[in-house]
Protein backbone atom coordinates (compact mmCIF):
# COMPACT_ATOMS: atom_id res chain seq x y z
CA UNK A 1 0.00 0.00 0.00
CA UNK A 2 1.33 3.49 -0.66
CA UNK A 3 -0.35 6.49 1.26
CA UNK A 4 0.26 9.93 0.68
CA UNK A 5 -0.24 12.62 3.26
CA UNK A 6 -0.51 15.83 3.04
CA UNK A 7 2.34 15.89 0.44
CA UNK A 8 3.69 19.09 -0.82
CA UNK A 9 6.49 19.73 -3.42
CA UNK A 10 7.45 23.25 -4.30
CA UNK A 11 10.21 24.41 -6.76
CA UNK A 12 11.63 27.65 -5.81
CA UNK A 13 8.27 30.09 -5.10
CA UNK A 14 6.23 28.06 -7.29
CA UNK A 15 4.24 24.83 -6.36
CA UNK A 16 3.76 21.90 -8.44
CA UNK A 17 2.07 19.51 -5.90
CA UNK A 18 -0.14 21.40 -3.29
CA UNK A 19 -1.00 19.15 -0.15
CA UNK A 20 -2.11 16.12 -1.60
CA UNK A 21 -3.73 13.10 0.12
CA UNK A 22 -3.80 9.94 -1.73
CA UNK A 23 -3.97 5.91 -0.54
CA UNK A 24 -3.34 3.81 -3.40
CA UNK A 25 -4.01 0.05 -1.73
CA UNK A 26 -2.03 -3.16 -2.52
CA UNK A 27 -2.75 -4.62 -6.56
CA UNK A 28 -4.58 -1.51 -6.81
CA UNK A 29 -4.58 0.51 -10.40
CA UNK A 30 -4.49 4.48 -9.41
CA UNK A 31 -4.36 6.38 -12.38
CA UNK A 32 -3.56 10.27 -12.50
CA UNK A 33 -5.13 12.33 -15.27
CA UNK A 34 -5.09 15.55 -15.77
CA UNK A 35 -3.99 18.32 -18.09
CA UNK A 36 -0.19 19.41 -19.01
CA UNK A 37 1.78 20.98 -16.12
CA UNK A 38 -0.82 19.48 -13.49
CA UNK A 39 1.87 17.90 -11.15
CA UNK A 40 1.20 14.17 -12.42
CA UNK A 41 4.94 13.65 -13.28
CA UNK A 42 6.23 15.65 -10.12
CA UNK A 43 3.98 13.31 -8.01
CA UNK A 44 5.41 10.11 -9.38
CA UNK A 45 9.18 10.97 -8.80
CA UNK A 46 8.56 11.88 -4.83
CA UNK A 47 6.91 7.87 -4.40
CA UNK A 48 10.58 6.78 -5.57
CA UNK A 49 12.44 9.59 -3.77
CA UNK A 50 13.76 11.07 -7.14
CA UNK A 51 12.50 14.62 -5.73
CA UNK A 52 12.06 15.22 -1.84
CA UNK A 53 8.70 16.57 -0.18
CA UNK A 54 8.60 19.93 0.55
CA UNK A 55 5.62 18.93 3.22
CA UNK A 56 4.10 15.88 4.23
CA UNK A 57 4.87 12.19 4.35
CA UNK A 58 4.68 9.37 2.04
CA UNK A 59 4.20 5.86 3.35
CA UNK A 60 5.11 2.73 1.69
CA UNK A 61 3.69 -0.78 3.33
CA UNK A 62 3.47 1.70 6.19
CA UNK A 63 6.57 2.62 6.57
CA UNK A 64 8.23 6.01 5.82
CA UNK A 65 10.34 6.77 2.58
CA UNK A 66 12.45 9.15 3.94
CA UNK A 67 13.48 6.60 6.45
CA UNK A 68 14.32 3.97 3.23
CA UNK A 69 17.77 3.24 1.20
CA UNK A 70 16.62 5.03 -2.04
CA UNK A 71 18.44 2.00 -3.68
CA UNK A 72 16.47 -0.36 -2.30
CA UNK A 73 13.40 1.91 -2.63
CA UNK A 74 13.82 1.65 -6.27
CA UNK A 75 14.73 -1.48 -6.56
CA UNK A 76 11.33 -2.93 -5.58
CA UNK A 77 9.57 0.20 -7.67
CA UNK A 78 10.02 0.01 -11.64
CA UNK A 79 9.50 3.36 -13.16
CA UNK A 80 8.44 4.19 -16.89
CA UNK A 81 9.74 7.31 -17.38
CA UNK A 82 7.79 9.82 -19.74
CA UNK A 83 9.89 9.80 -22.99
CA UNK A 84 11.48 6.08 -22.23
CA UNK A 85 14.59 7.31 -20.79
CA UNK A 86 16.83 4.01 -21.73
CA UNK A 87 20.39 4.48 -21.77
CA UNK A 88 21.70 5.06 -25.05
CA UNK A 89 24.98 3.40 -25.23
CA UNK A 90 23.26 0.08 -23.67
CA UNK A 91 21.45 -2.45 -26.09
CA UNK A 92 18.16 -2.94 -25.70
CA UNK A 93 18.70 -6.51 -23.70
CA UNK A 94 21.10 -4.39 -21.72
CA UNK A 95 18.60 -2.11 -20.65
CA UNK A 96 16.10 -4.30 -19.56
CA UNK A 97 18.13 -6.17 -17.89
CA UNK A 98 19.47 -3.19 -15.57
CA UNK A 99 17.55 -4.48 -12.13
CA UNK A 100 18.21 -8.01 -12.65
CA UNK A 101 22.07 -7.02 -12.89
CA UNK A 102 21.65 -5.16 -10.09
CA UNK A 103 20.05 -7.55 -8.02
CA UNK A 104 22.84 -10.07 -9.31
CA UNK A 105 20.71 -12.85 -10.90
CA UNK A 106 22.64 -15.68 -12.39
CA UNK A 107 23.16 -14.81 -16.16
CA UNK A 108 21.14 -17.74 -17.56
CA UNK A 109 18.39 -16.27 -15.39
CA UNK A 110 18.42 -12.46 -16.74
CA UNK A 111 18.60 -13.82 -20.49
CA UNK A 112 15.52 -16.09 -20.28
CA UNK A 113 13.47 -13.03 -18.23
CA UNK A 114 14.31 -10.39 -21.21
CA UNK A 115 13.89 -12.97 -24.47
CA UNK A 116 10.86 -13.48 -22.12
CA UNK A 117 9.56 -10.12 -21.42
CA UNK A 118 10.62 -8.75 -25.14
CA UNK A 119 8.33 -11.72 -26.36
CA UNK A 120 5.49 -10.40 -24.05
CA UNK A 121 5.75 -6.65 -25.72
CA UNK A 122 5.81 -7.73 -29.23
CA UNK A 123 9.49 -7.20 -29.97
CA UNK A 124 11.02 -10.42 -31.46
CA UNK A 125 14.29 -10.93 -29.54
CA UNK A 126 16.39 -11.72 -32.08
CA UNK A 127 15.28 -8.75 -34.23
CA UNK A 128 16.02 -6.24 -31.21
CA UNK A 129 17.78 -7.53 -28.45
CA UNK A 130 21.09 -6.42 -29.41
CA UNK A 131 19.84 -2.95 -31.45
CA UNK A 132 20.79 0.02 -29.29
CA UNK A 133 17.71 2.75 -28.55
CA UNK A 134 18.15 5.44 -31.57
CA UNK A 135 17.76 2.23 -33.74
CA UNK A 136 13.53 1.92 -32.62
CA UNK A 137 10.86 3.27 -33.78
CA UNK A 138 9.03 5.96 -30.67
CA UNK A 139 6.60 3.12 -29.69
CA UNK A 140 9.15 0.66 -30.07
CA UNK A 141 11.51 1.87 -27.14
CA UNK A 142 8.49 2.51 -25.16
CA UNK A 143 7.87 -0.97 -24.96
CA UNK A 144 11.67 -1.52 -23.89
CA UNK A 145 10.67 1.49 -21.20
CA UNK A 146 7.99 -1.13 -19.92
CA UNK A 147 10.37 -4.48 -20.33
CA UNK A 148 12.88 -2.70 -18.09
CA UNK A 149 10.40 -1.85 -15.61
CA UNK A 150 8.77 -5.45 -15.22
CA UNK A 151 12.01 -6.91 -15.54
CA UNK A 152 12.67 -7.66 -11.71
CA UNK A 153 9.10 -8.40 -10.85
CA UNK A 154 9.09 -5.51 -8.52
CA UNK A 155 5.83 -5.30 -6.03
CA UNK A 156 4.83 -1.42 -7.37
CA UNK A 157 4.80 0.05 -10.49
CA UNK A 158 5.05 3.41 -11.34
CA UNK A 159 4.30 4.48 -15.07
CA UNK A 160 4.38 8.03 -16.50
CA UNK A 161 2.37 8.07 -19.94
CA UNK A 162 4.29 4.65 -20.64
CA UNK A 163 2.24 4.35 -24.31
CA UNK A 164 2.08 8.24 -25.03
CA UNK A 165 4.08 7.82 -28.16
CA UNK A 166 2.17 4.73 -29.73
CA UNK A 167 -0.32 4.62 -32.41
CA UNK A 168 -3.78 3.77 -31.25
CA UNK A 169 -3.68 0.18 -32.50
CA UNK A 170 0.13 -0.61 -30.35
CA UNK A 171 -1.49 1.61 -27.49
CA UNK A 172 -4.79 -0.91 -27.42
CA UNK A 173 -3.27 -4.08 -27.51
CA UNK A 174 -0.40 -2.64 -24.78
CA UNK A 175 -3.46 -1.52 -22.55
CA UNK A 176 -5.48 -5.15 -23.03
CA UNK A 177 -2.03 -6.68 -22.26
CA UNK A 178 -1.61 -4.67 -18.89
CA UNK A 179 -5.31 -5.77 -18.06
CA UNK A 180 -4.07 -8.98 -18.95
CA UNK A 181 -0.68 -9.10 -16.77
CA UNK A 182 -2.46 -6.78 -14.00
CA UNK A 183 -5.55 -9.81 -13.49
CA UNK A 184 -2.30 -12.40 -13.32
CA UNK A 185 0.02 -10.42 -11.10
CA UNK A 186 -1.74 -7.78 -9.14
CA UNK A 187 1.07 -4.96 -8.94
CA UNK A 188 -0.21 -1.63 -7.48
CA UNK A 189 0.45 0.29 -9.62
CA UNK A 190 0.84 4.23 -10.56
CA UNK A 191 -0.28 5.30 -13.60
CA UNK A 192 0.00 8.82 -15.45
CA UNK A 193 -1.58 9.79 -18.33
CA UNK A 194 -3.49 12.72 -20.05
CA UNK A 195 -5.85 10.14 -21.99
CA UNK A 196 -9.25 10.16 -19.85
CA UNK A 197 -10.20 7.19 -21.79
CA UNK A 198 -7.08 4.85 -21.06
CA UNK A 199 -7.86 5.98 -17.47
CA UNK A 200 -11.65 4.63 -17.29
CA UNK A 201 -10.16 1.51 -19.16
CA UNK A 202 -7.22 0.24 -16.79
CA UNK A 203 -8.03 2.07 -13.72
CA UNK A 204 -9.40 1.01 -10.14
CA UNK A 205 -9.56 4.24 -9.03
CA UNK A 206 -8.61 7.47 -10.97
CA UNK A 207 -7.18 10.66 -9.42
CA UNK A 208 -8.11 13.96 -10.70
CA UNK A 209 -5.70 16.44 -10.76
CA UNK A 210 -5.71 20.23 -11.73
CA UNK A 211 -2.76 22.89 -10.90
CA UNK A 212 -1.33 20.62 -8.37
CA UNK A 213 -4.35 19.26 -6.01
CA UNK A 214 -6.82 16.17 -6.41
CA UNK A 215 -10.04 17.28 -7.38
CA UNK A 216 -11.56 13.71 -7.37
CA UNK A 217 -10.67 10.33 -6.46
CA UNK A 218 -13.00 7.94 -6.69
CA UNK A 219 -13.52 4.20 -9.61
CA UNK A 220 -13.70 5.06 -13.05
CA UNK A 221 -18.01 4.34 -12.61
CA UNK A 222 -18.36 7.04 -10.23
CA UNK A 223 -15.91 9.46 -11.87
CA UNK A 224 -18.50 9.29 -14.61
CA UNK A 225 -21.71 8.91 -12.79
CA UNK A 226 -20.81 11.85 -10.32
CA UNK A 227 -18.01 13.87 -11.43
CA UNK A 228 -17.02 16.52 -8.37
CA UNK A 229 -16.77 19.49 -10.39
CA UNK A 230 -17.50 20.96 -13.84
CA UNK A 231 -13.27 20.85 -14.51
CA UNK A 232 -13.71 16.32 -13.78
CA UNK A 233 -17.51 16.91 -15.75
CA UNK A 234 -15.89 18.45 -18.83
CA UNK A 235 -12.75 16.11 -19.00
CA UNK A 236 -15.10 12.66 -19.01
CA UNK A 237 -17.22 14.64 -21.69
CA UNK A 238 -20.79 15.21 -20.51
CA UNK A 239 -22.54 14.02 -23.27
CA UNK A 240 -20.16 11.17 -23.89
CA UNK A 241 -20.61 9.82 -20.97
CA UNK A 242 -23.30 7.06 -21.92
CA UNK A 243 -21.37 5.14 -23.70
CA UNK A 244 -18.07 5.71 -21.65
CA UNK A 245 -20.05 3.82 -18.95
CA UNK A 246 -20.64 1.14 -21.37
CA UNK A 247 -17.09 0.43 -22.34
CA UNK A 248 -17.04 0.00 -18.17
CA UNK A 249 -19.22 -3.15 -18.31
CA UNK A 250 -18.40 -6.48 -19.81
CA UNK A 251 -20.73 -8.56 -21.65
CA UNK A 252 -19.94 -11.67 -19.63
CA UNK A 253 -21.74 -9.62 -16.98
CA UNK A 254 -25.12 -9.11 -18.55
CA UNK A 255 -25.29 -12.36 -21.25
CA UNK A 256 -28.23 -14.55 -20.80
CA UNK A 257 -26.12 -17.92 -19.97
CA UNK A 258 -26.71 -21.48 -21.26
CA UNK A 259 -27.49 -24.20 -19.16
CA UNK A 260 -24.24 -25.71 -21.14
CA UNK A 261 -21.97 -24.47 -23.69
CA UNK A 262 -22.36 -25.18 -27.21
CA UNK A 263 -19.98 -25.57 -30.08
CA UNK A 264 -20.38 -22.42 -32.63
CA UNK A 265 -21.51 -23.20 -35.98
CA UNK A 266 -18.47 -22.31 -38.91
CA UNK A 267 -18.19 -18.87 -39.52
CA UNK A 268 -20.91 -17.49 -36.47
CA UNK A 269 -19.73 -13.53 -35.07
CA UNK A 270 -20.61 -12.71 -32.30
CA UNK A 271 -18.71 -11.15 -29.09
CA UNK A 272 -16.43 -12.87 -26.53
CA UNK A 273 -17.88 -12.75 -22.76
CA UNK A 274 -14.66 -10.16 -22.06
CA UNK A 275 -15.64 -7.65 -24.59
CA UNK A 276 -17.10 -4.35 -23.20
CA UNK A 277 -21.46 -3.41 -23.93
CA UNK A 278 -20.39 -0.87 -26.03
CA UNK A 279 -18.38 -2.85 -28.21
CA UNK A 280 -21.11 -5.15 -28.43
CA UNK A 281 -23.94 -2.91 -29.09
CA UNK A 282 -21.22 -1.34 -31.99
CA UNK A 283 -21.28 -5.04 -33.51
CA UNK A 284 -25.10 -5.02 -33.38
CA UNK A 285 -25.32 -1.85 -34.97
CA UNK A 286 -23.80 -2.45 -37.96
CA UNK A 287 -24.91 -6.35 -38.02
CA UNK A 288 -28.14 -4.63 -37.69
CA UNK A 289 -28.96 -7.37 -35.33
CA UNK A 290 -30.89 -7.53 -32.19
CA UNK A 291 -28.85 -10.06 -30.36
CA UNK A 292 -25.32 -11.85 -30.55
CA UNK A 293 -24.09 -15.19 -29.52
CA UNK A 294 -21.50 -14.59 -26.83
CA UNK A 295 -18.21 -17.15 -26.45
CA UNK A 296 -15.89 -18.07 -23.52
CA UNK A 297 -12.12 -17.60 -24.30
CA UNK A 298 -12.10 -20.99 -25.23
CA UNK A 299 -13.91 -20.17 -28.28
CA UNK A 300 -17.11 -21.90 -26.71
CA UNK A 301 -20.53 -20.45 -27.33
CA UNK A 302 -21.67 -19.77 -24.03
CA UNK A 303 -25.24 -17.53 -24.38
CA UNK A 304 -26.51 -14.72 -25.67
CA UNK A 305 -26.79 -10.92 -25.56
CA UNK A 306 -29.43 -8.79 -26.88
CA UNK A 307 -29.75 -5.32 -27.75
CA UNK A 308 -32.92 -5.16 -25.60
CA UNK A 309 -31.04 -6.17 -22.14
CA UNK A 310 -27.99 -3.33 -22.83
CA UNK A 311 -30.99 -0.50 -23.21
CA UNK A 312 -32.70 -2.24 -20.52
CA UNK A 313 -29.56 -2.29 -17.76
CA UNK A 314 -29.11 1.55 -19.50
CA UNK A 315 -26.15 3.79 -18.31
N1 LIG B 1 12.59 20.40 -11.93
C1 LIG B 1 11.67 21.38 -11.99
N2 LIG B 1 11.99 22.67 -11.72
C2 LIG B 1 11.06 23.63 -11.74
N3 LIG B 1 9.75 23.43 -12.03
C3 LIG B 1 9.38 22.18 -12.31
C4 LIG B 1 10.30 21.09 -12.31
N4 LIG B 1 9.64 19.96 -12.63
C5 LIG B 1 8.35 20.32 -12.83
N5 LIG B 1 8.19 21.66 -12.64
C6 LIG B 1 6.92 22.39 -12.75
O1 LIG B 1 5.96 21.75 -11.92
C7 LIG B 1 4.69 21.70 -12.54
C8 LIG B 1 4.23 20.27 -12.63
O2 LIG B 1 5.05 19.57 -13.54
P1 LIG B 1 4.85 18.02 -13.87
O3 LIG B 1 6.00 17.58 -14.68
O4 LIG B 1 4.58 17.28 -12.62
O5 LIG B 1 3.52 18.08 -14.75
P2 LIG B 1 2.74 16.89 -15.48
O6 LIG B 1 1.37 16.85 -14.90
O7 LIG B 1 3.52 15.65 -15.44
O8 LIG B 1 2.63 17.46 -16.98
P3 LIG B 1 2.77 16.68 -18.41
O9 LIG B 1 1.42 16.06 -18.67
O10 LIG B 1 3.06 17.81 -19.36
O11 LIG B 1 3.87 15.70 -18.31
C9 LIG B 1 4.85 22.39 -13.87
O12 LIG B 1 4.41 23.69 -13.75
C10 LIG B 1 6.34 22.34 -14.13
O13 LIG B 1 6.75 23.43 -14.90
MG1 LIG C 1 4.52 14.55 -16.89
Amino acid sequence: MIELKNVTCRFGTSVAVDRISLTIETGEVCVLVGSSGCGKSTTLRMVNRLLPLSAGEILVDGENITTMNPEQLRLNMGYVIQGTGLFPHWTVARNVAMVPELLKWPRQRIDERVQELLTLLGLDPAIHAEKYPQQLSGGQAQRVGVARALAADPNILLMDEPFGALDAITRENLQLEMLRIQRQVRKTTVFVTHDIDEALKLATRIAVMDQGRIIQHDTPENILRRPASDFVESLVGKQDRGLKLMSLRRVGDLMQRYPQAAIPEPGEEGVQEDDSLRLALSVMLWQDSGELPVFNGDGAKTGVVTRERIFQAGA
